[in-house]
């Protein structure tokens, strides 16, 4: 059966009432909905008392959330879960609960709401909302840092492994991966090379949250705490950037990829795994991304040539652009 088109004014209507969407879900996760709901459906009565809030507000949210497919609603108005809402679950496997209120948290939804400034300056206002740029801000404010970081890991958690299958590490001994997080994407790649040694580097609080030793690595990865503006451990011959180059303007890009090329062994490597925007009007995540990127940060999604100018200016090659399963492709630079 094939869906018919939505009518043109509708798309517009619809475009225009998302953000209401995304609010509606925020809550749903920052009240942990779905963890009340694990042993079977509830009233929104019940769930308010359990979740502490009112109880026909709730029922309005949760109304609206039902009639898209995230919550069932059942003839007495009670509410359960849908193969959607566990992923709402914080201790559902891959859990996107964290995701969420990384996605719909501060630093993103209030640049947002000023997109228009943006567009017209080419500058974000977060430093001016925040106080501060987008990373010093995170670093200052412990509860926006680990909103943000443990929603990074979560959303990484999806695509970790199958980008990690998607390249073969065989040639490589000593692997770097630069801003790395919590270490999850390190991990895959560690876990399909058994000879390889890793290094997780990032800032200090990001590692004190690191994985590594819980998935049994610690033996074959240091934890390095650094800034990579000043510099990345040296001597490595594979150097990761998952997720890094989306989030600076192409200038500083040049100065972490300098990093790279200064630190990396002779016939190294760096494997900048981003969103690669294709040629042609299709849908594409990386799309929705960049304007993410556009609104709170620097940063941009780019395509293959604005990558391979990027490397130009750092001393490197586009060698070769990698696809993966998830909306990120690996993008492998050689010394030039
Ligand atoms: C968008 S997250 C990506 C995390 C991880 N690579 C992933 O794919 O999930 C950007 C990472 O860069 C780190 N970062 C930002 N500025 C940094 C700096 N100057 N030096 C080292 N790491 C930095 C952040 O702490 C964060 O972990």
């Amino acid at each position: 059966m094939t869906t018919p088109p939505v009518h043109p004014a509708q798309l517009i209507v619809d475009l225009g009432f998302g953000f209401i969407l995304s609010g509606a879900l925020a809550t749903a996760a920052e009240l942990g909905i779905a963890d009340h709901l694990e042993q079977g459906p509830k009233s929104a009565g019940l769930l308010a008392e359990e979740v502490g809030a009112e109880a026909s507000s709730l029922y309005r949210v949760l109304r609206l959330l039902a009639s898209v497919g995230v919550f069932t609603e059942d003839a007495s108005g009670c509410f359960g879960l849908t193969p959607a809402a566990d992923y709402l679950r914080s201790a559902a496997p891959g859990s996107l609960r964290s995701a969420v209120l990384m996605l719909t948290q501060k630093i993103f939804w209030a640049p947002t709401g000023e997109l228009t400034e943006t567009v017209r300056t080419g500058r974000t206002p977060f430093d001016r909302i925040f106080g501060k740029p987008f990373f010093d801000h995170l670093a200052s404010d412990p509860v926006a840092g680990a909103t943000f970081h443990r929603g990074m890991s979560s959303l990484s958690d999806l695509e970790n492994a199958p980008i990690a299958r998607s390249y073969d590490f065989s040639a490589c001994e000593r692997v770097v991966d630069v801003g790395g997080g919590h270490g999850g994407f390190l991990i895959e790649v560690l876990k399909g090379s058994p000879s390889l040694q890793g290094v997780l580097f990032d800032h200090r609080h990001v590692l004190d949250e690191a994985r590594i030793a819980d998935a049994g690595l610690a033996g074959r990865c240091e934890l390095v705490e650094g800034d990579f503006f000043k510099a990345v451990p040296q001597g490595a011959d594979t150097y990761l950037l998952k997720r890094i180059l989306h989030d600076w303007s192409d200038e500083v890009c040049v100065g972490i990829l300098l990093n790279c090329r200064r630190a990396m062994k002779e016939g190294g490597r760096v494997l900048v795994v981003d969103t690669v925007i294709p040629p042609g009007n299709g849908p594409h995540g990386g799309k929705v991304l960049d304007v993410m990127m556009l609104a709170s940060l620097q940063g941009r999604e780019r395509t293959e040539e604005d990558l391979r100018k990027l490397f130009a200016q750092a001393g490197l090659r586009l060698a070769r652009v990698l696809p993966t399963p998830a909306a990120l492709s690996i993008t492998e630079a050689v010394a030039a």
